[in-house]
């Protein structure tokens, strides 16, 4: 149920570049990172870019909001400066150029669809289709574990991406995971439950294993946290530290 890396960076390179930038994934690669989560928005032009909050003014200076601005402009944006001075300049990118970047460099990606509101099917539509034709090739060929897995706490996203790409996998992003997990996850084609560790129990982690799903966790950084998950049977996660939890942990 899960051919995928255990170990994800969280945001591209976790904690130790600005989140959601090639530079992140860069950093990732030279921790020794193939595998990678990170967050998808539609610009006001209905393109997606990596980033993850849908307002301006924690990793983009100022004031507006991704939905309301061209992708023209948004990749003009710094998103590395707030990081730090080495990473000024470091602009926002197109979830295409992130894309085929991992894909040349062979790294396995968890996609997260994060629609700013009132956008959630378009969002899933687009990011599904646009990683379907990337990857045309592997999915023709069976290559499962080089395919993307989409995931998202939007019940309306995951819908739209599986009406648009049937044949991607997806996570079905939850924070607390609710009595009624299964059904919901069945009803979108989820191969796969992703939730916040810190309201998993033994048992939950047994019983979505027992039920056939695949089990990712997010954000683990303590190592000792995270052999207890691995011990419940979880999967895999991602963490924003790659520098105290390794792929090969
Ligand atoms: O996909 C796992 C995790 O990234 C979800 O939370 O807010 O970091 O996107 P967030
Ligand atoms: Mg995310």
């Amino acid at each position: 149920m899960w051919p995928y890396p255990k170990i994800v960076a969280h945001r591209g390179g976790g904690a130790l570049a600005p989140e959601n930038t090639i530079a992140a994934l860069r950093c990732g690669l030279a921790y020794g990172f193939r595998a990678v989560e990170f967050d998808v928005m539609l610009s006001q032009d209905g393109i997606g870019v990596v980033i993850h909050d849908p307002e301006f003014g924690r990793t983009v200076a100022g004031a507006g909001q991704v939905a309301q601005t061209l992708a023209s402009e948004l990749v003009r944006m710094d998103a590395g400066a707030w990081f730090g001075p080495a990473f000024a300049g470091e602009r926002v990118p197109l979830f295409a150029e992130v894309a085929e970047y991992c894909r040349a460099q062979r790294i396995w990606m968890n996609i997260e669809i994060k629609p700013a509101p009132g956008h959630e099917a378009a969002t899933g539509r687009v990011v599904a289709a646009a990683t379907r034709a990337l990857f045309h090739a592997e999915l023709h060929n069976g290559d499962m574990a080089a395919v993307p897995l989409l995931s998202s706490f939007s019940d309306v996203a995951l819908a739209a991406a599986r009406d648009a790409a049937p044949d991607l996998p997806r996570g079905y992003l939850l924070d607390t995971v609710p009595d009624d997990w299964q059904a919901q996850a069945r009803a979108l084609g989820a191969i796969a439950i992703h939730t916040n560790h810190r309201h998993l129990t033994a048992p939950l982690a047994a019983a979505i294993k027992a039920a056939g799903f695949g089990l990712f966790c997010y954000t683990i950084n303590d190592p000792a946290r995270a052999r207890e998950l691995l011990a419940w049977g979880v999967d895999g996660f991602c963490t924003d530290r790659i520098d105290l939890i390794p792929p090969d942990f």
